[in-house]
């Protein structure tokens, strides 16, 4: 297993083809077994072998990769049925990192790539987050600094009928329906992208939403203009939704290291990356069924 840099947030990767390597994997993170793995691939050709990708997978493809956007398609080859939960379809992407890309094409076939995090904790972006939550795991690890975007991949369903959305993630929807047209909603069904179970992403000390404020004990991630503090983490001084998703889960990790009694959060608004801010902040404070 190897520690590497992507643009989204950093992975623990493992051999796709190999179960046993899939299997210490799952082991390492405290991964269900149920929530299958994203195939990480240098290139189109490689994805094409992996997955039944059809037109409208290719335009999405040909628009985003590399990028940060996971096609889930039928499953041809090269990815163990463990890291896909035993599923008939698969989840492909192409990374955009460099250091992603150059291991990828050394190794030569699919990675499966799950957030280094430990299951149910934020994603890591820096390689000291990444270290602390599954270095023990790891034979090697590659520091490739901050990720730029900072939430994972947005992921699509590609299987027949509309392209569903099935996480929102680190490239936009408008960004997407502005080439494949109008995404339909994924079915509640949460098994079918696990990564959307209700408590997930989440620090040690309770959240409050929307606050204007913090309370008495509480750390603040602030977005707009606030004035510094000892417990305050801004997520963006210019108030920009870009910014704040690539700082969210560091910010969400500084402010729960400094053990308050709670984490209170701005409210961060819907439009580009905010609506996948909005949507981890959710899960990290455990209110989405
Ligand atoms: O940005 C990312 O996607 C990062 C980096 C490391 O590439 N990886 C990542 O992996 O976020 P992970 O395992 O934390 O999230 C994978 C998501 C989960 O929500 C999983 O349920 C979903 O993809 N997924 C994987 N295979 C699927 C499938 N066949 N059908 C539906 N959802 C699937
Ligand atoms: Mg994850």
């Amino acid at each position: 297993m190897v520690i590497l840099p992507t643009e989204t947030v950093y992975g623990l990767g493992a051999d796709a083809g190999d179960p046993s390597a899939v299997a210490r994997l799952f082991e390492a993170k405290g991964r269900p077994r149920f929530n299958p793995l994203i195939a990480h691939v240098a290139d189109l050709g490689a994805a094409r072998r992996v997955a039944a990708l059809d037109e409208r997978a290719l335009a999405l493809a040909a628009a985003f990769w590399p990028g940060p956007v996971t096609i889930v398609a039928p499953f041809r080859e090269g990815v163990c049925d463990l890291a896909r939960a035993g599923l008939e379809t698969v989840a492909v992407r192409v990374p955009a990192h460099p250091v992603a890309r150059t291991v990828l094409e050394a190794f030569g076939g699919p990675v499966v790539a799950p957030s280094a995090n430990r299951s149910g904790r934020p994603s890591p972006t820096t390689f000291d987050d990444a270290m602390e939550e599954t270095g023990f795991a790891a034979a090697a690890a590659v520091d490739g600094g901050p990720c730029t975007v900072g939430l994972e991949s947005t992921v699509v369903a590609s299987l027949g009928g509309p392209l569903r959305l099935l996480r929102p993630g680190g490239l936009d929807r408008a960004a997407i329906e502005a080439v494949v047209g109008p995404l339909a909603e994924a079915e509640t069904d949460a098994k079918r992208s696990p990564g959307r179970l209700a408590r997930h992403y989440a620090p040690t000390a309770p959240l409050r939403l929307e606050a204007e404020g913090p309370r008495e004990g509480e750390a603040y991630l602030a977005f707009g203009p606030w004035p510094a503090g000892p417990l305050v983490w801004n997520l963006s001084p210019s108030a920009d939704v870009t910014e704040a998703a690539a700082n969210l889960f560091a910010h969400l990790r500084a402010a729960d290291r400094a053990r308050p009694a709670g984490i209170a959060v701005a409210s961060i608004p819907l439009h580009g990356l905010g609506e996948a801010v909005a949507d981890r902040l959710k899960r990290a404070a455990g209110f989405v069924g």
